[in-house]
């Protein structure tokens, strides 16, 4: 097995997005901890580093997405003049990241994904060499460093998904690296990223691409946790078989900032019905779960968090609490709904912290 990989640089430029944030942290030995360690967060969309470098929260993002080509001179030259990063295998080019979508765009071929609904397509050994390369060229080689990756429950309305499977794998491939991986529930992240001056307390739910995770979380400790495979490529394939249009053109209409509270025409009304259908869908079944599981009485009110990529349409909130309204009230009431307000980075934030947090017990 050859595995060529382009090394003209390590991600493609659309993906070098690094966006950096103060950390409002004041101990010492709590940042010298988080200095040690990593945050990253698999999203079927998103892949997310979170690292600290000086005193800032650095975010490196790249899409979880590749496109295969014929392995042609013309198509290597090319690429190698556009300073595109791929890899050689099995007489194919394979290019990762957003440079993937754009090449897509320029060869009108689809994308592909190694990821559906939240986890790896481990079947498929593509996906799986894919995700492996797209891993590396994103955390690169560890030196034993601590790692905290996100992973999801096993889906409630897709009991059959192997999530432990994805788990493992994952795992696998930082500890290959040279990593010391540990994982959480990517929803559980949020509580250590928006919660600290609520003690950790509170329901956090992350609306993604594949699945919309949530956990209410008691002084830190997971006490009520569900998956569900829909998100916001859930939205995306439902619109698209409503409106007659392609899954992508209904993602990109939809990202340009739909204002959930005033649909301007049928497309967007299609896609405010949706939203609502997820939002429902989630808050019911986590509902049920709740009411599953034996005495959990909370005294105050408890605050929302809400984060996530399909969580940056404009008024997510208020259709978030309309839904809320419409369904009745949860098990608890509460206090207040806090939209992340990075609601991508904040997940790999909030693994950077469990990664230290772990570190420091
Ligand atoms: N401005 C926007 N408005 C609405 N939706 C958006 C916007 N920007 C991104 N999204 C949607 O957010 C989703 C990606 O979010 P995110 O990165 O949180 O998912 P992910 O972590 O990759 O997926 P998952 O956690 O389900 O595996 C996509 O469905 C995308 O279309
Ligand atoms: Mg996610």
């Amino acid at each position: 097995m050859t595995i060529i990989v382009n090394t003209n640089s390590n991600l493609g430029r659309a993906d070098k997005k690094e966006v950096k944030q103060n950390i409002d942290i004041k101990k010492k030995e709590k940042i010298m901890a988080i200095a040690k360690v990593l945050g990253l967060d698999v999203g079927t969309s998103n892949t997310v580093l979170a690292k600290l470098e000086g005193e800032q929260i650095n975010y490196t993002t790249i899409r979880t997405a590749f496109l295969d080509i014929e392995d042609m001179p013309m198509f290597k030259n090319m690429l190698n003049r556009q300073k595109i990063p791929f890899m050689v295998h099995n007489k194919k080019l394979y290019i990762i990241g957003e440079s993937a979508i754009e090449t897509a765009g320029a060869y009108s071929k689809e994308v592909k994904r190694p990821m559906k609904k939240g986890i790896l397509v481990a079947k498929d050994q593509e996906s799986v060499m894919i995700m492996r390369h797209l891993i590396e060229t994103i955390v690169g080689k560890g030196n034993g460093e601590k790692i905290c990756y996100s992973s999801p429950e096993i889906p409630l309305d897709e009991p059959d998904f192997d999530t432990l499977y994805h788990k493992e794998l994952i795992g696998k491939i930082l500890k290959d690296l040279g990593y010391i991986p540990m994982s959480i529930n990517e929803s559980h992240a949020l509580s250590y990223s928006e919660l600290v001056k609520y003690n950790f307390t509170g329901l956090n739910i992350s609306f993604g691409a594949g699945m919309t995770n949530a956990v209410l979380t008691i002084n830190g400790v997971p006490v009520v946790t569900i998956s569900v495979a829909k998100g916001g490529d859930y939205i995306d394939r439902m619109t698209s078989k409503m409106q007659g249009i392609t899954e992508t053109i209904v993602q990109i209409r939809k990202e340009t900032g739909v204002d959930l509270t005033a649909p301007k025409d049928n497309f967007e009304q299609a896609l405010v019905f949706y939203y609502k259908n997820l939002i429902r869908f989630v808050i019911e079944k986590f509902i049920e779960r709740f009411n599953a599981s034996s005495n959990i009485f909370i005294k105050k009110p408890i605050p929302v968090v809400i984060a996530g990529g399909t969580s940056k349409a404009v008024n997510f909130n208020k259709i978030f609490t309309e839904t809320l309204n419409e369904l009745g009230k949860l098990p608890f009431e509460i206090e207040t709904i806090i939209m992340a307000s990075d609601p991508i980075n904040t997940i790999a934030k909030g693994l950077l912290f469990a990664a230290a947090e772990s570190e420091t017990k």
